[in-house]
């Protein structure tokens, strides 16, 4: 294994898209946007995507795009920004449309005040016609929640929730500056079920300084006891050079790529002798919960916040940094907060860059997409359906040949099956197929 991590623990990008947000450019902006708003099909539902780039602290490993604010006037002008910035989407696609779910993502959504809360989904429900939304998600920082909170999440119909944990000793909270408790977790997940949540995860992390592999079990053992339908293991992607503040952690504190494989199995072993069933590379779920399900029919997707059961074709995100996906293709949000407020205030759509998809890069999303969650694909069938040319991914062959040889993946005419000792290293896998992988890999984490 130490020679496999020294051969394929690469820099490659997590795929939660394809291109992925680093191929994204200034060349697609609001004009393009606008356009695609207006080709929104009639029939579908669209989901929504609402970002809140707020936190009462400042985690020293996060990768999210926010700040820590301790001024509610801040949090409430947003959201009336959010409603504007709503506004300006309808009139592009010219009419109201069907929303099928809603997340709300961060940041730490619960940094809004109960009131501002049903406030933003009050405006929500007069401009899109939530009829049919049958999920209505949010990530939660069980450290700011209050029960005040969770009974207006409860009013507007909150089904869904994923509470932060990461680890629960008190020596690598300390080196990550993320004090909580478990009992605080453990009221948060009965307050929220008794709410309405019926689907609730839990974020953990592996990898962080100072953190053993006797911590990952001991805050899975505890974890497990409240039974979370649903568990996000992310390996920390240490990226000082996007995000500087993750400077504040000690470089030598860091376990190495070895250490956090052994950890990720460990994790992976510890929760499917418990019961939960793995879902693509770092998620776990009960078998009664929609993700599980979706994985053992082959219906999971991959985005933004990593797996998902959601399979709508048009996602509008609202919110600064927030990225939006038509079939046309991608567009960012100015990921600065202050050139958000500025663009929506004077009634732009406040897009800083994209990228427009064509027939090729929507082929290989859609192989690297089948990759990321189904860890097999057959690349002849869904070139057939697309109508693509095989040739057009050629270099990928030749570049997994080396995986084949040292057993990561087989090879067996057109379809790749990465094997369970390839597992750990799909996302090297998939960057056989993106001919962009080696130019931008420097920008992204290591994949063990
Ligand atoms: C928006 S936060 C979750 C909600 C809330 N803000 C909180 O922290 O409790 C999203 C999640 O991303 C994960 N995360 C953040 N930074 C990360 C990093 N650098 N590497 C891997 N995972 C990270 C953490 O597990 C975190 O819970
Ligand atoms: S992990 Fe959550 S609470 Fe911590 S800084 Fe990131 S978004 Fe904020």
């Amino acid at each position: 294994m130490r020679r496999l991590i020294d051969r394929y623990d690469v820099h490659a990008p997590r795929y939660t898209s394809y291109p992925t947000a680093a191929q994204f450019t200034p060349a697609v902006g609001p004009a393009d946007w606008a356009a695609w708003l207006k080709r929104t099909p009639r029939d579908a539902a669209v989901s929504l995507y609402l970002h809140f780039p707020f936190c009462k602290r400042l985690c020293w490993y996060c990768g999210c795009n926010t700040r820590a604010v301790n001024r509610a006037g801040v949090v409430s002008t947003y959201v009336d920004l959010l409603l504007q910035e709503a506004d300006l989407v309808l009139a592009h696609i010219g009419r109201s449309v069907r929303v099928g779910s809603i997340h709300l993502g961060g940041g730490t959504p619960n940094m809004l005040s109960p009131d501002d809360l049903e406030r933003l989904f009050a405006g929500l429900s007069a401009r899109f016609d939530l009829r049919d939304c049958f999920e209505i998600a949010a990530e939660l920082d069980p450290e700011v929640l209050t029960s005040e909170w969770v009974e207006a999440a409860g009013r507007v119909g909150l089904n869904r929730a994923s509470l932060g944990v990461q680890d629960l000793s008190p020596r690598v909270q300390a080196a990550v500056n993320r004090p909580e408790s478990f009992e605080t977790i453990r009221w948060a997940a009965e307050a929220l079920r008794g709410q309405g949540v019926t689907s609730l995860n839990l974020d953990l992390m592996y990898g962080l300084p100072l953190q053993t592999v006797e911590h990952v079990v001991t805050t899975l053992g505890r974890v497990t006891t409240l039974k979370p339908d649903r568990i996000a293991l992310f390996g920390y992607a240490h990226v000082p050079w996007m995000k500087p503040h993750q400077r504040l952690i000690n470089d030598a504190d860091l376990p190495d790529a070895e250490a956090r494989f052994i950890q990720s199995q460990a994790a992976a072993r510890y929760l499917t002798g418990k019961g939960w069933q793995t879902v693509g590379l770092d998620h776990f779920a009960l078998p009664h919960d929609g993700l599980a399900a979706a994985d053992r029919s082959g219906r999971l997707h991959r985005n933004f916040q990593g797996y998902t059961t959601d399979a709508a074709e048009v996602l509008i995100g609202l919110g600064a940094s927030s990225i939006s996906r038509t079939p046309q293709g991608f567009v960012q949000n100015h990921v600065q907060e202050r050139d958000w407020r500025q663009a929506v205030g004077a009634g732009d759509l406040p897009v800083a860059r994209g990228v427009a998809l064509t027939e090729q890069a929507a082929f290989v999303g859609e192989i690297i997409e089948r990759l990321m969650c189904d860890f097999v694909v057959d690349v002849a069938r869904i070139a057939r359906r697309r109508g693509r040319d095989l040739s057009e991914v050629a270099g990928a062959w030749s570049r997994l040949e080396r995986f084949a040889a040292d057993g990561l993946v087989c090879l067996d005419g057109t379809v790749v099956a990465v094997t369970t000792l390839g597992k750990p290293f799909v996302r090297a896998v998939c960057a056989a197929f993106d001919p962009d992988a080696a130019d931008i890999q420097q920008r992204h984490a290591r994949v063990v």
